[in-house]
């Protein structure tokens, strides 16, 4: 496994790849991997020739007071696990490599980065929209690979894709969960013993919903209500959103007769956590 830090090293190591014709698979990540992210790696090692990761701590997308200082960083383990999956370039730059003196270019996310996060980290996206785009520039691979776990985001990056004309299939992967529900997270080693049993109530409420919607619930404002019941009975006093939108649109909709995505927002101690099931 290679492993570089300058943009000029990465690109000539893809573009070389793609001139001999191999596909090149594509995970970006913030590093802390967990077998979330290593899912993503092991997917791109199987459906591509060569498969690249990066590890970067993206400072544009945290807010002033969000945890951007002390995001775990877990490099040795990172680098052993993407070895596992057979990763074949990673790439690790400093801030000053993609943010050098001077930079002042955003890409201004598509309107599905408006609600949900949009509205509680209102320059989250245009800061993941930019270095994704960045990175699909450095490292011009076939195909991409995000989490739907980070629903919104998936859905923002499909978009960017389309609107921009970017030569880069973007392919989302099943959330990964423990066996209790929580999904897995990086931010999830911030959880003591006592808040990791609350945070297990996000999976909950979310799967009670689906069932409920499985049993013909379908009338959206109850079904919201429900999650929000879970949660709060679980102890959770700050909630983001607990509701369910238009999969494609991400608006909000009053009965369930299309393809529809119920998302939560919510705070456990100082931690903010995020999940999603697909109705
Ligand atoms: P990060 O949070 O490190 O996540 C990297 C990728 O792993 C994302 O596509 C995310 O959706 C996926 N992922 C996280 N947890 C997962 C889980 N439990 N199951 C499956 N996939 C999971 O998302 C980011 O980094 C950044 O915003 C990034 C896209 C790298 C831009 O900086």
């Amino acid at each position: 496994m290679k492993i570089v830090e300058s943009r000029s090293e990465a690109y000539a190591q893809v573009a070389q790849w793609r001139q001999t014709g191999a596909s090149v698979g594509l995970v970006p990540t913030m590093g802390a991997l967990h077998a979330g992210h290593l899912t993503l790696a092991e997917r791109s090692t199987k459906e591509c020739d060569k498969s690249v990761a990066t590890i970067f701590v993206n400072p544009a997308q945290f807010g002033p007071r969000e945890d951007f200082s002390r995001y775990p960083r877990t490099l040795d383990d990172d680098l052993q696990g993407l070895r596992d999956k057979q990763t074949d370039l990673v790439f690790i730059p400093q801030p000053e490599e993609l943010y050098p003196a001077g930079f002042s270019t955003y890409v201004e996310p598509p309107s599905v980065a408006l609600p949900l996060e949009g509205v509680f980290r209102p320059t989250h996206f245009r800061g993941v929209t930019t270095i994704v785009l960045k990175l699909f520039n450095i490292l011009p691979a076939t195909v991409a690979y995000f989490g739907q776990k980070d629903f919104q985001q998936l859905t923002v990056i499909r978009h960017m894709v389309d609107d921009l004309n970017i030569p880069i299939r973007v392919e989302g992967c099943q959330t990964v969960r423990e066996p209790d529900g929580l999904a897995l997270s990086s931010r999830n080693r911030y959880l003591s013993l006592e808040q990791r049993q609350t945070a297990q109530s996000l999976s909950r409420a979310l799967t009670a919903v689906a069932k409920q919607v499985g049993e013909g619930i379908l009338a959206v404002e109850p079904l919201e209500q429900s999650m929000h019941h879970i949660l709060r009975e679980a102890g959770i006093e700050r909630i983001d959103y607990a509701c369910i939108v238009d999969r494609t649109t991400l608006e909000s909709l009053p009965q369930l007769d299309r393809p529809a995505v119920a998302l939560i927002a919510a705070h456990v101690g100082d931690t903010r956590l995020i999940d999603n099931v697909l109705l």
